[in-house]
């Protein structure tokens, strides 16, 4: 049996972990430490609430006390960090926030993980790992050719890329100074089930279902690449089992698309599979992001060659598989737009 703790598992991408892993394996058990901030939502673990696998603690990972007790309480073998403040458009409102939890909470996780593992006498425990999940973002903005590698430098331009790519290198310099065992995989945008509706596709999605305005930031010809959520989940679980020490990651699929692009197939599929007609007019240009980087691409050689990761997912089927789910879990999107659940449910766990 492996022990887990997985932090930020009430999340987007962290509550999709969780559900792979206790799908996949029947000797894991997972130990998900989660301060519920807006983003985290306990609704996302429903099903697994009688699963002994799964120990939920609401918890912040800045918390040097709790997170030892952890560390005393269960043995674990791997730490995940997926907790994170994540949107920009936040970050560049609130840029301490992204700085306390994404870099110093970071700092304290890293600490209370080599006090746990690490001994002057007997070295490192044996088959631990630290994985840090991070961003392409850290890399900066293409033009309109090439692709960030793992020794792209790091060029991050917002307070949310910037604060990700510090805690980058706090975990590379634990790594380089104490030898702790540790990799970090970076990966593109993501796009799936339990998406909080603040991120581009949940957010059309949701404007749609409303017939509410549909913002486009700039000209909307800015390039993200897209991955479908359980392709990085997939990323995530080998490089703990395979990824060699020490080594970053890139994760991503070739799934590049203008905005636009995305905007139009989400209205396009709400027209063919809905019975409400939504119209391009909703489509209304804003005012740009500030510091709006212009273009990510990621190359993902790195983990195909040497872990023979792909991503099983393309763009087309991953896209309407997304919109499908919101459509069927209007009830989720209502309840984390309202909160009202997330209240409830969060006492039930205390
Ligand atoms: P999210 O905002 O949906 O989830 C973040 C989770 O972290 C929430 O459950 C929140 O409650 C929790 N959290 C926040 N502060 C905490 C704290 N101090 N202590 C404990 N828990 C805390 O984010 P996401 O989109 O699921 O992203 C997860 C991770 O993956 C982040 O580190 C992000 O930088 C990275 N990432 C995201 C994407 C993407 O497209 N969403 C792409 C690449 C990497
Ligand atoms: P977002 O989902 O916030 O992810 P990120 O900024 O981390 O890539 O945004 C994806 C792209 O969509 C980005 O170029 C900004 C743009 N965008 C809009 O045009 N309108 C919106 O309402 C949002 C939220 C994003």
């Amino acid at each position: 049996m492996k022990t887990y703790l997985v932090t930020g598992g009430a999340g987007f991408i962290g509550s999709n972990f969780v559900l792979y892993m206790l799908d996949k394996y029947f000797d894991v058990k997972i130990v998900n430490l989660d301060s519920l901030t807006y983003a985290g939502n306990l609704e996302n673990l429903k099903s697994l609430e009688k699963n002994p696998h799964h120990i939920f603690v609401k918890g912040d990972i800045g918390d040097a006390e709790l997170v030892s007790d952890l560390f005393k309480k269960y043995s674990f073998d791997y730490v995940v960090n997926f907790a994170a403040e994540s949107h920009v458009d936040r970050s560049i409102k609130e840029p301490e926030l992204f700085a306390k939890t994404n870099v110093m909470g970071t700092v304290n996780l890293l600490n209370c993980t080599k006090n746990a593992w690490y001994t002057e006498e007997n070295g490192w425990a044996k088959g631990v790992k630290y994985l840090q999940v991070s961003t392409d973002e850290v890399y900066g903005s293409l033009g309109d050719t090439g692709f960030f590698m793992e020794d792209t430098p790091l060029d991050p331009h917002s307070p949310y890329s910037a604060s990700k790519a510090g805690a980058d290198f706090m975990v590379k310099a634990y790594g380089d100074t104490f030898q702790m065992p540790i990799n970090i995989t970076r990966c593109s945008n993501n796009y799936g089930p339990y998406q909080f509706p603040e991120k581009l596709v949940p957010l059309l999605i949701n404007n749609c279902l409303n017939h509410k305005d549909l913002p486009i930031y700039g000209d909307g010809l800015n390039v993200r690449d897209w991955l479908f959520v359980a392709d990085h989940c997939k990323a995530i679980d080998m490089v703990l089992r395979q990824g060699v020490l020490g080594e970053v990651y890139n994760v991503g699929g070739h799934n590049e698309r203008t905005n636009l692009q995305i905007i139009k197939k989400v209205i396009s599929y709400i027209n063919e599979n809905v019975d409400e007609e939504v119209t391009e007019k909703l489509m209304t240009y804003v005012e740009d992001r500030k510091g709006h980087d212009k273009r990510y691409g990621i190359a993902p050689d790195k983990i195909k060659a040497d872990l023979g990761w792909y991503p099983e997912t393309t763009f087309e089927v991953g896209i309407e598989k997304t919109i499908k789910w919101y459509l069927d879990n209007k009830e989720w999107m209502a309840n984390v737009t309202t909160g009202d659940y997330q209240k409830y449910i969060t006492k039930m766990y205390k």
